[in-house]
Protein backbone atom coordinates (compact mmCIF):
# COMPACT_ATOMS: atom_id res chain seq x y z
CA UNK A 1 0.00 0.00 0.00
CA UNK A 2 2.76 2.35 0.91
CA UNK A 3 4.15 1.44 -1.94
CA UNK A 4 1.98 2.25 -4.28
CA UNK A 5 0.84 5.76 -2.52
CA UNK A 6 4.47 6.54 -3.47
CA UNK A 7 3.52 5.55 -7.02
CA UNK A 8 1.15 7.98 -7.10
CA UNK A 9 2.92 10.05 -5.30
CA UNK A 10 5.56 10.04 -7.91
CA UNK A 11 3.01 10.07 -11.20
CA UNK A 12 0.84 13.40 -9.15
CA UNK A 13 4.40 15.07 -9.42
CA UNK A 14 5.37 14.28 -12.59
CA UNK A 15 1.54 15.53 -14.07
CA UNK A 16 2.20 18.63 -11.83
CA UNK A 17 5.50 19.20 -13.42
CA UNK A 18 4.01 19.30 -16.82
CA UNK A 19 0.65 21.70 -16.09
CA UNK A 20 3.57 24.12 -14.61
CA UNK A 21 5.00 24.16 -18.13
CA UNK A 22 2.00 25.77 -19.07
CA UNK A 23 2.59 29.62 -18.63
CA UNK A 24 2.56 33.16 -19.97
CA UNK A 25 5.50 33.45 -18.85
CA UNK A 26 8.93 31.16 -19.76
CA UNK A 27 10.47 30.44 -15.90
CA UNK A 28 7.83 31.49 -14.05
CA UNK A 29 4.33 30.18 -13.93
CA UNK A 30 1.17 32.42 -14.50
CA UNK A 31 -1.79 30.70 -16.13
CA UNK A 32 -4.86 32.94 -16.01
CA UNK A 33 -8.45 32.67 -16.36
CA UNK A 34 -9.48 32.05 -20.72
CA UNK A 35 -5.73 32.67 -21.85
CA UNK A 36 -4.11 30.62 -24.02
CA UNK A 37 -2.38 28.97 -21.76
CA UNK A 38 -5.71 27.90 -19.90
CA UNK A 39 -6.92 26.22 -23.09
CA UNK A 40 -3.45 24.50 -22.94
CA UNK A 41 -3.86 23.02 -19.57
CA UNK A 42 -7.63 22.29 -19.82
CA UNK A 43 -6.41 19.91 -22.99
CA UNK A 44 -4.11 18.58 -20.80
CA UNK A 45 -6.51 17.60 -18.27
CA UNK A 46 -8.72 16.09 -20.50
CA UNK A 47 -6.68 13.80 -22.07
CA UNK A 48 -5.75 12.80 -18.79
CA UNK A 49 -9.48 12.45 -17.75
CA UNK A 50 -10.26 10.42 -20.64
CA UNK A 51 -7.02 8.16 -19.93
CA UNK A 52 -8.83 7.52 -16.73
CA UNK A 53 -11.97 6.10 -18.06
CA UNK A 54 -13.58 9.29 -17.62
CA UNK A 55 -16.61 10.61 -19.76
CA UNK A 56 -15.10 14.86 -20.65
CA UNK A 57 -17.02 18.09 -21.33
CA UNK A 58 -16.67 21.59 -20.81
CA UNK A 59 -19.42 23.96 -20.51
CA UNK A 60 -19.38 27.60 -21.25
CA UNK A 61 -17.08 29.00 -18.09
CA UNK A 62 -14.36 26.27 -19.40
CA UNK A 63 -14.83 24.18 -16.44
CA UNK A 64 -13.39 20.60 -17.53
CA UNK A 65 -15.86 18.01 -16.45
CA UNK A 66 -14.39 14.31 -16.19
CA UNK A 67 -18.15 12.59 -15.24
CA UNK A 68 -17.37 8.36 -14.23
CA UNK A 69 -21.18 7.00 -14.31
CA UNK A 70 -22.98 5.70 -11.46
CA UNK A 71 -23.62 1.59 -11.76
CA UNK A 72 -27.11 1.40 -13.88
CA UNK A 73 -28.45 -0.18 -10.89
CA UNK A 74 -27.02 2.26 -8.15
CA UNK A 75 -29.15 2.75 -4.94
CA UNK A 76 -28.18 6.60 -5.44
CA UNK A 77 -27.87 7.06 -9.33
CA UNK A 78 -29.31 10.36 -9.30
CA UNK A 79 -26.30 11.36 -7.15
CA UNK A 80 -22.43 12.18 -8.11
CA UNK A 81 -19.86 13.03 -5.50
CA UNK A 82 -18.24 15.89 -6.97
CA UNK A 83 -14.18 16.58 -6.62
CA UNK A 84 -12.38 19.64 -7.77
CA UNK A 85 -9.81 22.30 -7.69
CA UNK A 86 -8.67 24.43 -9.98
CA UNK A 87 -5.95 25.00 -13.01
CA UNK A 88 -5.65 28.79 -12.78
CA UNK A 89 -2.88 30.38 -10.75
CA UNK A 90 -1.80 33.41 -9.35
CA UNK A 91 1.17 35.21 -11.75
CA UNK A 92 4.41 33.65 -10.95
CA UNK A 93 2.92 30.84 -8.66
CA UNK A 94 3.83 27.36 -7.34
CA UNK A 95 2.77 24.46 -9.10
CA UNK A 96 0.93 23.01 -6.20
CA UNK A 97 -1.98 25.04 -5.40
CA UNK A 98 -5.33 24.09 -7.35
CA UNK A 99 -3.50 21.41 -9.79
CA UNK A 100 -2.79 18.93 -6.91
CA UNK A 101 -6.20 18.84 -6.47
CA UNK A 102 -7.50 18.30 -9.91
CA UNK A 103 -4.42 15.86 -10.81
CA UNK A 104 -5.59 13.71 -7.08
CA UNK A 105 -9.29 13.71 -8.47
CA UNK A 106 -8.55 12.13 -11.58
CA UNK A 107 -5.89 9.52 -10.32
CA UNK A 108 -8.33 8.34 -7.33
CA UNK A 109 -11.08 7.95 -9.97
CA UNK A 110 -8.95 5.91 -12.05
CA UNK A 111 -8.01 3.74 -9.30
CA UNK A 112 -11.15 3.25 -7.68
CA UNK A 113 -12.09 2.33 -11.64
CA UNK A 114 -9.53 -0.08 -11.95
CA UNK A 115 -10.41 -1.79 -8.53
CA UNK A 116 -14.26 -1.59 -8.42
CA UNK A 117 -15.56 -0.37 -12.02
CA UNK A 118 -18.38 1.90 -11.12
CA UNK A 119 -19.69 2.71 -7.76
CA UNK A 120 -23.50 3.09 -6.76
CA UNK A 121 -23.26 6.78 -7.00
CA UNK A 122 -21.37 8.88 -10.04
CA UNK A 123 -18.29 11.03 -9.66
CA UNK A 124 -17.51 14.10 -11.37
CA UNK A 125 -13.81 14.99 -11.60
CA UNK A 126 -14.13 19.16 -12.09
CA UNK A 127 -11.04 21.41 -13.29
CA UNK A 128 -12.06 25.16 -12.25
CA UNK A 129 -10.67 27.96 -14.01
CA UNK A 130 -10.92 31.10 -12.08
CA UNK A 131 -10.22 30.15 -8.60
CA UNK A 132 -7.44 33.10 -8.01
CA UNK A 133 -9.31 36.15 -9.55
CA UNK A 134 -6.30 37.19 -10.40
CA UNK A 135 -7.03 38.10 -14.09
CA UNK A 136 -10.62 39.64 -13.68
CA UNK A 137 -11.72 41.12 -10.49
CA UNK A 138 -14.25 38.77 -9.38
CA UNK A 139 -13.48 35.52 -8.50
CA UNK A 140 -15.01 32.05 -7.85
CA UNK A 141 -17.11 32.14 -10.83
CA UNK A 142 -16.71 28.40 -12.00
CA UNK A 143 -17.96 27.39 -8.66
CA UNK A 144 -20.94 29.92 -8.24
CA UNK A 145 -21.90 28.36 -11.78
CA UNK A 146 -21.79 25.05 -10.99
CA UNK A 147 -23.68 26.25 -7.60
CA UNK A 148 -26.55 27.79 -10.05
CA UNK A 149 -25.24 30.81 -8.57
CA UNK A 150 -24.04 32.92 -11.14
CA UNK A 151 -24.64 36.51 -11.19
CA UNK A 152 -25.11 37.32 -15.14
CA UNK A 153 -24.09 41.39 -14.12
CA UNK A 154 -20.08 39.66 -14.01
CA UNK A 155 -19.87 39.45 -17.53
CA UNK A 156 -19.13 43.29 -17.48
CA UNK A 157 -16.46 43.50 -15.27
CA UNK A 158 -12.88 43.85 -16.68
CA UNK A 159 -9.75 41.99 -16.87
CA UNK A 160 -6.45 43.47 -15.79
CA UNK A 161 -5.56 43.64 -19.63
CA UNK A 162 -8.73 45.50 -20.17
CA UNK A 163 -10.69 42.74 -21.45
CA UNK A 164 -14.67 42.13 -20.61
CA UNK A 165 -15.25 39.01 -19.00
CA UNK A 166 -17.93 38.21 -21.47
CA UNK A 167 -15.35 39.14 -24.41
CA UNK A 168 -12.54 37.05 -23.38
CA UNK A 169 -15.29 34.05 -22.97
CA UNK A 170 -16.63 34.66 -26.36
CA UNK A 171 -12.85 34.80 -27.69
CA UNK A 172 -12.03 31.22 -25.39
CA UNK A 173 -15.20 30.05 -28.32
CA UNK A 174 -17.71 29.91 -25.26
CA UNK A 175 -21.17 30.68 -25.43
CA UNK A 176 -21.97 33.32 -22.31
CA UNK A 177 -26.08 32.26 -22.93
CA UNK A 178 -25.47 28.71 -21.90
CA UNK A 179 -23.61 29.08 -18.77
CA UNK A 180 -26.47 28.30 -16.55
CA UNK A 181 -26.13 24.77 -18.10
CA UNK A 182 -23.29 24.46 -16.53
CA UNK A 183 -25.52 24.21 -12.71
CA UNK A 184 -26.37 20.39 -11.22
CA UNK A 185 -29.91 20.14 -10.72
CA UNK A 186 -30.97 20.39 -7.10
CA UNK A 187 -30.34 16.78 -5.27
CA UNK A 188 -27.96 15.43 -8.23
CA UNK A 189 -24.46 16.75 -5.91
CA UNK A 190 -24.22 14.62 -2.62
CA UNK A 191 -21.23 16.70 -1.88
CA UNK A 192 -18.38 18.19 -3.47
CA UNK A 193 -14.53 17.25 -1.50
CA UNK A 194 -11.21 19.01 -2.80
CA UNK A 195 -8.01 17.86 -1.87
CA UNK A 196 -5.35 21.02 -1.42
CA UNK A 197 -2.28 21.92 0.04
CA UNK A 198 -2.41 23.55 3.31
CA UNK A 199 -0.63 27.05 1.84
CA UNK A 200 0.26 27.50 5.90
CA UNK A 201 2.62 26.03 8.46
CA UNK A 202 0.48 24.38 10.73
CA UNK A 203 0.29 20.55 9.37
CA UNK A 204 4.55 20.52 9.20
CA UNK A 205 4.43 22.11 12.53
CA UNK A 206 2.50 19.17 14.06
CA UNK A 207 4.94 16.93 11.70
CA UNK A 208 1.50 15.37 10.48
CA UNK A 209 1.33 15.14 5.93
CA UNK A 210 -2.56 15.58 6.00
CA UNK A 211 -5.20 17.51 7.79
CA UNK A 212 -8.94 17.73 7.70
CA UNK A 213 -10.96 21.28 7.26
CA UNK A 214 -13.22 22.69 9.16
CA UNK A 215 -13.83 25.79 7.65
CA UNK A 216 -12.82 28.09 4.88
CA UNK A 217 -12.45 31.47 6.21
CA UNK A 218 -14.99 34.84 5.20
CA UNK A 219 -13.18 36.85 2.44
CA UNK A 220 -13.59 39.58 0.33
CA UNK A 221 -12.37 41.95 -1.98
CA UNK A 222 -12.19 45.79 -2.46
CA UNK A 223 -10.83 48.28 -4.52
CA UNK A 224 -10.16 51.64 -3.31
CA UNK A 225 -9.56 54.92 -5.26
CA UNK A 226 -7.76 57.92 -4.21
CA UNK A 227 -7.66 60.86 -5.90
CA UNK A 228 -5.51 63.68 -5.11
CA UNK A 229 -3.62 66.42 -7.34
CA UNK A 230 -1.00 66.17 -9.42
CA UNK A 231 2.10 68.85 -9.00
CA UNK A 232 5.33 70.11 -9.18
CA UNK A 233 7.25 67.71 -6.64
CA UNK A 234 10.29 71.03 -6.40
CA UNK A 235 7.62 73.60 -5.76
CA UNK A 236 4.30 72.45 -4.00
CA UNK A 237 4.88 73.04 -0.29
CA UNK A 238 3.80 69.88 1.78
CA UNK A 239 0.98 71.86 3.50
CA UNK A 240 -0.51 72.99 0.11
CA UNK A 241 -0.51 69.04 -1.67
CA UNK A 242 -3.17 66.34 -1.97
CA UNK A 243 -1.06 63.35 -2.59
CA UNK A 244 -3.09 60.67 -3.59
CA UNK A 245 0.12 57.95 -2.74
CA UNK A 246 0.58 59.34 0.76
CA UNK A 247 -3.13 58.72 1.30
CA UNK A 248 -2.93 55.50 0.65
CA UNK A 249 0.04 54.97 2.54
CA UNK A 250 -2.13 56.15 5.21
CA UNK A 251 -4.66 53.51 4.11
CA UNK A 252 -2.31 50.83 3.98
CA UNK A 253 -1.20 50.95 7.97
CA UNK A 254 -4.95 51.37 8.95
CA UNK A 255 -5.56 47.94 7.34
CA UNK A 256 -2.79 46.08 8.69
CA UNK A 257 -3.62 47.61 12.36
CA UNK A 258 -7.32 46.81 11.42
CA UNK A 259 -6.86 42.82 10.87
CA UNK A 260 -4.05 42.94 13.74
CA UNK A 261 -6.68 44.04 16.46
CA UNK A 262 -8.95 41.51 15.06
CA UNK A 263 -6.41 38.07 15.32
CA UNK A 264 -8.42 36.53 17.56
CA UNK A 265 -10.89 35.61 14.57
CA UNK A 266 -7.90 35.10 12.53
CA UNK A 267 -8.20 38.26 10.52
CA UNK A 268 -5.91 38.85 7.73
CA UNK A 269 -5.89 41.89 5.49
CA UNK A 270 -3.71 42.11 2.41
CA UNK A 271 -2.85 45.38 -0.36
CA UNK A 272 -1.59 43.19 -2.51
CA UNK A 273 -1.75 45.55 -5.83
CA UNK A 274 -1.47 49.43 -6.51
CA UNK A 275 -1.08 51.46 -9.11
CA UNK A 276 0.03 54.93 -9.10
CA UNK A 277 -0.47 57.78 -11.65
CA UNK A 278 0.69 59.72 -13.84
CA UNK A 279 4.05 57.67 -11.95
CA UNK A 280 6.84 60.54 -12.44
CA UNK A 281 9.61 60.86 -9.80
CA UNK A 282 9.30 64.32 -10.10
CA UNK A 283 5.25 64.28 -9.97
CA UNK A 284 3.22 64.58 -7.43
CA UNK A 285 1.10 61.27 -7.45
CA UNK A 286 -2.61 62.15 -8.44
CA UNK A 287 -4.15 59.05 -8.26
CA UNK A 288 -3.71 55.61 -6.70
CA UNK A 289 -5.70 52.55 -6.84
CA UNK A 290 -5.08 49.33 -4.94
CA UNK A 291 -6.79 46.49 -3.81
CA UNK A 292 -7.83 45.08 -0.23
CA UNK A 293 -8.38 41.41 0.66
CA UNK A 294 -9.82 41.11 3.67
CA UNK A 295 -10.39 37.21 5.55
CA UNK A 296 -11.42 36.12 8.65
CA UNK A 297 -12.90 33.31 10.51
CA UNK A 298 -16.24 34.58 10.78
CA UNK A 299 -18.85 37.00 8.30
CA UNK A 300 -19.80 39.28 10.71
CA UNK A 301 -16.49 40.07 11.97
CA UNK A 302 -14.99 40.41 8.51
CA UNK A 303 -18.65 42.91 7.79
CA UNK A 304 -17.94 45.03 10.89
CA UNK A 305 -14.08 45.69 9.97
CA UNK A 306 -14.94 46.56 6.21
CA UNK A 307 -17.62 48.85 7.63
CA UNK A 308 -14.91 50.45 9.69
CA UNK A 309 -12.25 50.73 7.41
CA UNK A 310 -14.88 52.13 5.21
CA UNK A 311 -15.29 55.12 7.72
CA UNK A 312 -11.68 55.26 8.19
CA UNK A 313 -10.91 55.82 4.44
CA UNK A 314 -13.51 58.14 3.88
CA UNK A 315 -11.97 60.02 7.43
CA UNK A 316 -8.51 60.07 5.94
CA UNK A 317 -9.43 60.98 2.95
CA UNK A 318 -11.02 64.54 4.38
CA UNK A 319 -7.97 64.88 6.48
CA UNK A 320 -5.50 64.99 3.42
CA UNK A 321 -7.96 66.83 0.95
CA UNK A 322 -7.74 64.19 -1.80
CA UNK A 323 -11.04 62.09 -2.44
CA UNK A 324 -11.59 58.25 -2.22
CA UNK A 325 -14.16 55.21 -2.69
CA UNK A 326 -14.04 51.93 -2.33
CA UNK A 327 -15.89 49.07 -4.64
CA UNK A 328 -16.65 45.47 -3.62
CA UNK A 329 -14.94 43.38 -6.10
CA UNK A 330 -15.61 39.52 -4.76
CA UNK A 331 -17.37 38.42 -1.64
CA UNK A 332 -17.59 34.78 -0.15
CA UNK A 333 -19.29 33.63 3.10
CA UNK A 334 -17.49 31.56 5.60
CA UNK A 335 -18.09 27.61 4.48
CA UNK A 336 -18.39 25.11 7.19
CA UNK A 337 -16.91 21.54 6.38
CA UNK A 338 -19.78 19.37 6.59
CA UNK A 339 -18.78 16.84 9.93
CA UNK A 340 -19.83 13.94 8.61
CA UNK A 341 -17.00 14.75 5.16
CA UNK A 342 -14.74 16.03 8.08
CA UNK A 343 -15.41 12.03 10.11
CA UNK A 344 -14.84 10.61 6.26
CA UNK A 345 -11.64 12.26 5.64
CA UNK A 346 -10.34 11.35 9.07
CA UNK A 347 -11.29 8.00 8.69
CA UNK A 348 -9.07 7.74 5.79
CA UNK A 349 -6.37 9.25 7.23
CA UNK A 350 -6.01 6.97 9.83
CA UNK A 351 -8.11 7.52 12.71
CA UNK A 352 -11.45 9.61 13.29
CA UNK A 353 -9.48 10.40 16.67
CA UNK A 354 -6.25 11.03 15.42
CA UNK A 355 -6.72 12.96 12.39
CA UNK A 356 -5.78 16.95 12.98
CA UNK A 357 -8.67 18.91 12.22
CA UNK A 358 -7.48 22.77 10.93
CA UNK A 359 -9.13 26.13 9.19
CA UNK A 360 -8.44 27.53 5.90
CA UNK A 361 -7.75 30.96 5.51
CA UNK A 362 -6.89 30.29 1.89
CA UNK A 363 -10.12 30.99 -0.21
CA UNK A 364 -11.69 27.55 -2.38
CA UNK A 365 -13.66 26.67 -5.06
CA UNK A 366 -15.81 24.75 -2.51
CA UNK A 367 -16.74 28.01 -0.71
CA UNK A 368 -19.24 28.76 -3.80
CA UNK A 369 -19.95 24.90 -4.80
CA UNK A 370 -21.44 24.69 -0.43
CA UNK A 371 -23.91 26.65 -1.75
CA UNK A 372 -25.22 23.84 -3.56
CA UNK A 373 -24.26 20.89 -1.60
CA UNK A 374 -21.81 19.63 1.61
CA UNK A 375 -18.45 20.24 1.15
CA UNK A 376 -15.52 18.79 2.43
CA UNK A 377 -11.62 19.32 2.54
CA UNK A 378 -8.47 17.45 3.19
CA UNK A 379 -5.18 19.39 3.36
CA UNK A 380 -1.62 18.22 2.39
CA UNK A 381 1.47 19.65 4.09
CA UNK A 382 3.36 21.94 2.22
CA UNK A 383 7.24 23.28 2.86
CA UNK A 384 7.34 25.91 5.26
CA UNK A 385 3.91 26.82 4.36
CA UNK A 386 4.56 28.69 1.72
CA UNK A 387 2.39 29.49 -1.39
CA UNK A 388 1.79 31.75 -3.40
CA UNK A 389 5.08 32.00 -4.25
CA UNK A 390 7.23 29.62 -6.66
CA UNK A 391 9.18 27.91 -4.09
CA UNK A 392 5.61 26.09 -3.35
CA UNK A 393 6.32 22.36 -2.62
CA UNK A 394 4.48 19.17 -1.37
CA UNK A 395 6.58 15.72 -1.27
CA UNK A 396 6.13 12.97 -3.17
CA UNK A 397 5.12 10.94 -0.43
CA UNK A 398 2.84 13.38 0.97
CA UNK A 399 0.74 13.78 -2.39
CA UNK A 400 1.15 9.96 -2.39
CA UNK A 401 -0.91 9.71 1.23
CA UNK A 402 -3.24 11.90 0.05
CA UNK A 403 -4.51 10.75 -2.70
CA UNK A 404 -4.43 6.98 -0.97
CA UNK A 405 -6.90 8.80 1.53
CA UNK A 406 -8.95 10.32 -0.83
CA UNK A 407 -9.26 6.78 -3.02
CA UNK A 408 -10.29 5.44 0.39
CA UNK A 409 -12.73 8.21 1.07
CA UNK A 410 -13.96 7.52 -1.76
CA UNK A 411 -14.39 3.26 -1.30
CA UNK A 412 -16.34 4.36 1.85
CA UNK A 413 -18.43 7.56 0.50
CA UNK A 414 -22.05 6.92 1.06
CA UNK A 415 -24.40 9.91 -0.35
CA UNK A 416 -27.52 8.55 2.14
CA UNK A 417 -25.11 9.27 5.04
CA UNK A 418 -25.33 12.87 4.31
CA UNK A 419 -27.78 15.46 6.32
CA UNK A 420 -29.21 17.30 3.97
C1 LIG B 1 -6.85 31.80 -3.29
O1 LIG B 1 -5.82 31.19 -3.34
C2 LIG B 1 -7.04 32.75 -2.26
O2 LIG B 1 -7.29 32.36 -1.12
O3 LIG B 1 -6.81 33.94 -2.51
MN1 LIG C 1 -6.09 27.15 -4.58
MN1 LIG D 1 -4.26 30.16 -4.66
Amino acid sequence: MVERAMALGREAESMIRALALISAEEGHLTRLYLTPEHRLAADLVRRWMEEAGLEVSEDALGIVRGRLAPKADGRNAVQRLLIGSHIDTVIDAGAYDGTLGVIAGILAVREVVKKHGRLPFGIDVLAFGDEEGSRFPATLLCSQAVAGRFDPSTLEVESVDGVRLEDALRLYGKDPSQIPAAAYEAGEAAAYVELHIEQGPVLEQAGQALGVVTAIASQSRHSVTVVGEAGHAGTVPMNLRHDALAAAAEITLAVEDLARRNADDFMVATIGKMSLSPGASNVIPARVVFTVDLRSQTDARRIDAMNWLREEILAIARRRKVTAWIERTHEAEARPCDPALQAGFARAIGGEGKAIHLPSGAGHDGQAVGMLCPIGMLFVRCRGGISHNPAEFAAVRDMGQAIAALIKFIENFDPSALAR
